[in-house]
Formats: C-alpha cells, structure tokens, sequence
C-alpha cells in the first residue's frame, strides 16, 4: 500500500492561493474556454504541447480546479502514459487507473475524489509498452464516454505532440485541444509543427495557454 501523500500545493495555485494574479489567470482561462463554444459547449479537452516541461499537466490541473470552484463535476484523467504526474500533483496513489481499464471490460473506473468537491482524478495506472496503442483504441472511445457520463467536463493530460504520436491519436476523440507554450522557451518552428501535427488529424484547437510569463506582460492566456 502506498501511503497518501499530501497534494503539491506549489504548482496547485488554483487551491493554494485562489486570491492569487495566477488563479485568476486560470479562472480567464475556464471563462475564455466556456464563452468559445456557446452552441455547442466542450465537454473533452486535452492538453498537449511541442516538448516536455512546458506547463501541460500544470495548466490542466489548475484548470480542473477552477472549474470544479465553479460548481461543475470535472473529471481529470492523466494520459500521459509516459511521463505521469497528476497523481504527484495531487497526492494520489497510482496503483490502479487509465491502464489498468484497458485490460478488463465493464470494470470499475477507478476514480479518485480529491480535496476540491467536484474534481475527479484518474491517474495513469501501471506505464503501458505502447501508450499511442491504448490511447487510439476502441476501449479507450468506450472509456471517454463512460467518463462523460459522469462528469460535466473531462480534462486530459497528454505527452508533448511533437515527440509521440499519443496526443494527435487522442485529439481525434475529445472535442477540443488546449495547446501550452512557454514564454521563452518553446520555438516558434515547434509551435507551428505542433499546429501542423494537430491539423491534420483534423483536431479542433481552442486555444493556447502561455506559460511562465511574467506578471507585468498582463494576461497568460490569449485565444489561438
Ligand atoms: N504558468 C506557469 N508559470 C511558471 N511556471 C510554470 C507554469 N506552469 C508550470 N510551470 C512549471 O514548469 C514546470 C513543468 O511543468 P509541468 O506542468 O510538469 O510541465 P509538462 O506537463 O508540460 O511537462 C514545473 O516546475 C511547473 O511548476
Ligand atoms: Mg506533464
């Protein structure tokens, strides 16, 4: 048995410190989200980004957060199957989740309440030989509507889409994808890649979330 770990408030600011510049960011990000698609509203939205370290699981989770404050039952499912980190983030055994679905029909969703009302999280489970297998298969569809069922939203977290083919594989069955680049750091070259590698699985991109940007440059978010 893994002893429950305390979730790491660091990167969680949307729990840690709601009053904060960077909470209101994310709070811009869930409005931005919600008011881009009135007719039909996204119910599946991943995030991906060119290159590890870029913010994905940080903005997806602070994301997740912040729409369950606003009263919406959210499930956040880590299919990063490479490198998983939302159960670090949020303190969270990772025994059983996503992959352990994948190998029994009709079994029970291992979800994880957190300490926000309203968020669920389904870890990665045990790494997968071939995660971009997993994420592409019919299980997977079946999963992702078992999940909606259940939640108002779900939120992905996915591999970098320019080093693995996982998050392109997956774009094809959410509604829509949260792109995260980094102030500074990520290449414009890798930034359009990453747009060329979406387009052509015909992905729907809502938007791009700017990371690590500093506070006098203003917002964090802008539309794509
Ligand atoms: N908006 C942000 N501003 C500054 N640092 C950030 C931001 N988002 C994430 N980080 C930091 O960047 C690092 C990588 O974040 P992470 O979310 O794990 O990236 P990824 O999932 O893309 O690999 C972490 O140390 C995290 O605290
Ligand atoms: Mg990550």
């Amino acid at each position: 048995m893994t002893n429950k770990a305390a979730p790491n408030l660091s990167q969680l600011v949307a729990l840690r410190d709601p009053r904060s510049p960077a909470a209101e960011a994310y709070r811009a990000l869930r409005t931005n989200i919600q008011f881009s698609s009135l007719d039909k509203p996204l119910r599946t939205i991943l995030t991906t980004s060119t290159a590890p370290d870029e913010g994905k699981s940080t903005t997806v989770a602070n994301l997740a957060i912040t729409i369950a404050q606003s009263e919406q039952r959210v499930i956040l499912v880590d299919c990063d199957l490479r490198r998983p980190t939302l159960h670090t983030l949020f303190g969270l055994p990772n025994e059983e989740g996503l992959t352990s679905l994948m190998l029994q029909e009709g079994g029970r969703v291992p979800l994880q309440k957190t300490e926000v009302p309203g968020l669920m999280v389904l870890t990665s489970g045990p790494l997968p030989p071939r995660p971009a297998d997993i994420l592409g298969s019919r299980r997977m569809e079946a999963v992702i509507a078992q999940l909606r069922e259940h939640a108002d939203i779900v939120l992905f977290d996915t591999p970098p889409v320019n080093a693995v083919t996982d998050a392109a594989v997956l774009a094809t069955k959410v509604d829509g994808v949260l792109l995260v680049f980094r102030a500074g750091a990520t290449r414009r070259d890798r930034a359009g890649e990453a747009r060329r590698l979406l387009d052509k699985v015909n992905a729907n991109i809502v938007g791009v979330v700017l990371t690590d940007v500093k506070q006098e440059d203003g917002y964090s978010y802008y539309g794509s």
